[in-house]
């Protein structure tokens, strides 16, 4: 997007009035990992940093599958403005990928989403829905978790706590205290939840851990009035 001035002043003098307010955004402590890597002149260095796959000669792992679904959507037709919703297939098929294709949600039709911009858009979109539609909820967010998540439900303004997640002496989930902070949040809370590869820890709950989880989300919200 482009905003071009109308008034008489010339245009260096604006350009400095208008953006001398503008701060220089606070780096994501996971970057500056990629920054050390590339300044560090070791052959044998290794970038931790970035959550992708590399291949022996540090370039992208990319699976044959996107591959295919690249060349799938380059065949396609062009396709003009989407429906508000998106690509209507698209929510339809991601819903199957995460509750399963036979799963009672994707037969009942027990579910609602839309097309959003990456996952930074996802999570922003439903922030802005979470303000305008439970104005008086909250947002729990794994402890810890992406450190952009708490910016983007502050520049939403709706209020964040934290529940717990990583456990520092077991180097694994903090099962217990994650399901004490379920069952005490005040009702209609929001919890974020990574499905897989919990980012920055790496620590994903069991396949039981996830059932018992589930069951208390149920549970908390058949109490709700
Ligand atoms: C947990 C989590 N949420 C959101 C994002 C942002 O996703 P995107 O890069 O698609 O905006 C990331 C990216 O690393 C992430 O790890």
């Amino acid at each position: 997007m482009m905003w071009r001035y109308l008034g008489r002043r010339p245009m260096s003098t604006l350009a400095t009035d208008w953006w001398h307010n503008v701060g220089i955004a606070p780096k994501d402590p996971i970057l500056s990992i990629t920054e050390a890597f590339f300044a560090d002149s070791s052959p044998n260095k290794i970038n931790l940093g970035v959550g992708a796959y590399r291949d022996d000669e540090g370039k992208p792992v990319v699976l044959q599958c996107v591959r295919d679904a690249e060349a799938k959507i380059t065949g396609c037709e062009f396709l003009e403005s989407l429906s508000r919703q998106g690509n209507v297939k698209l929510v339809e098929e991601s819903a199957k990928l995460a509750y399963g294709e036979n799963s009672d949600v994707v037969k009942e039709g027990r579910f609602a989403g839309v097309q959003a911009l990456s996952g930074t858009g996802a999570c922003r979109l439903f922030a802005e829905f979470q303000r305008r539609f439970r104005p008086e909820s909250q947002i729990y967010l794994p402890s810890p978790t992406w450190s952009n998540h708490h910016n983007i439900w502050r520049d939403a303004r709706v209020p964040s706590r934290t529940y717990h997640y990583y456990d520092p002496e077991s180097k694994g989930l903090h099962f217990g205290a994650l399901m004490d902070d379920v069952k005490n949040a005040p009702d209609h809370s929001f919890f974020l939840l990574h499905p897989c590869a919990h980012n920055p820890t790496g620590v994903d709950p069991t396949e039981e851990q996830w059932r018992e989880i589930s069951h208390q989300f149920k549970v908390k919200s058949s109490q709700i009035i």
